[in-house]
């Protein structure tokens, strides 16, 4: 069967980067359907959204009316059953193999058409272990999105030993064209590029903080200042989430052994302490609730 232009996209989870997903998604005149586990976290994701469309509104990048159609193109699900005539799911739940792997199992039989794509925005868990988990692992690719997903123009896609080409090409196309981001194909490997470069810097930096090397402040004040990065590592682990960041780095260390890819006890203690970030109001540094 000949593949169609992707008009009908899925989205697994609507936390930050799944409401991120599927905000672009709606953005850009495609029907977006998003499941989330109960109401309450499918009206937690849609404020998300509405937050962040608001936002754009306010800084001029958006019209009420463009707003109105992006909200409008969003409908939430609590039944995976549902994603049947989706041609791209885009899974964006826990950094969890195997909730991951239990979703692309159901996708795979949920999803009828053998040329739809099955994506994951996972960050550190090798593509071919989801692709493994379905039947047809020809269909299952990793694209994988930046925070906030509105603003970095990066998808990462990654292909696996079993990927097909008319399968990458189809979720290349849709993140170039559809959605206007910029495309880079890395191998599947744990953290692809952007996590092996970035995650040792960010465990790095926490290190520093355990060793008292530097205050919080003064360690983002330096790679701010003195780097030109938009913000320093400490904000950055607490944008991404502590949580988030220990998953990464476990399953880097587990792929690669490399002690620079294993989490300092400091991070491990905060996630512990429920101290996980921005998301939580709380991590290096302090964030009213939203
Ligand atoms: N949704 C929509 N728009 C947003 C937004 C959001 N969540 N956050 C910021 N923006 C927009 C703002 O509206 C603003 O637009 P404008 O310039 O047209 O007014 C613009 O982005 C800049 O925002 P602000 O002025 O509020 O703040 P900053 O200039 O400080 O930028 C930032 C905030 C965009 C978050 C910037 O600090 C940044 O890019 N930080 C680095 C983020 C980063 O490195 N992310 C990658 C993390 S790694 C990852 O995601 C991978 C994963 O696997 C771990």
């Amino acid at each position: 069967m000949a593949s169609q232009k992707i008009t009908r996209v899925g989205v697994i989870g609507a936390g930050q980067m799944g409401a991120g997903i599927a905000e672009v998604c709606a953005r850009a005149s495609v029907d977006v359907l998003v499941y989330e586990s109960t109401r309450e976290l499918a009206a937690a994701g849609r404020a998300r959204i509405m937050r962040s469309l608001d936002r754009g509104v306010s800084s001029g990048k958006l019209t009420e009316r463009e707003r109105e159609q992006a909200a409008w193109r969003l409908r939430f699900t609590s039944d995976i059953g549902d994603f049947a005539d989706r041609q791209l799911v885009v899974e964006a739940v826990v950094e969890d193999e195997a909730v991951k792997t239990a979703i692309f199992a159901e996708l795979d039989k949920v999803v009828t058409d053998p040329t739809a794509v099955l994506a994951s925005n996972t960050s550190s868990i090798p593509i071919m272990k989801l692709g493994m988990a379905t039947q047809n692992a020809a269909r299952v690719v990793g694209m994988h999105f930046f925070n906030p997903v509105p603003v970095l123009p990066l998808v990462e896609l990654v292909t696996t030993l079993m990927t097909s080409p008319e399968v990458s090409e189809r979720a290349e196309s849709f993140a170039r064209d559809v959605l206007g981001k910029q495309v880079v194909r890395s191998a599947d490997r744990s953290g692809f590029v952007v996590n092996a470069l970035l995650v040792p810097y960010l465990l790095s930096a926490v290190r520093m903080v355990e060793s008292g090397f530097a205050t919080v402040e003064d360690i983002d004040k330096a790679m701010v200042l003195g780097c030109a990065h938009p913000m320093g590592p400490l904000r950055l682990t607490d944008l991404v989430g502590l949580d988030t960041v220990k998953a990464i780095a476990d399953k880097m260390y587990e792929e690669f052994k490399e002690p620079l890819y294993s989490p300092p006890p400091l991070l491990l203690r905060m996630v512990e302490a429920g101290r996980i970030g921005k998301k939580a109001g709380h991590g290096f540094y302090q964030y009213e609730a939203k």
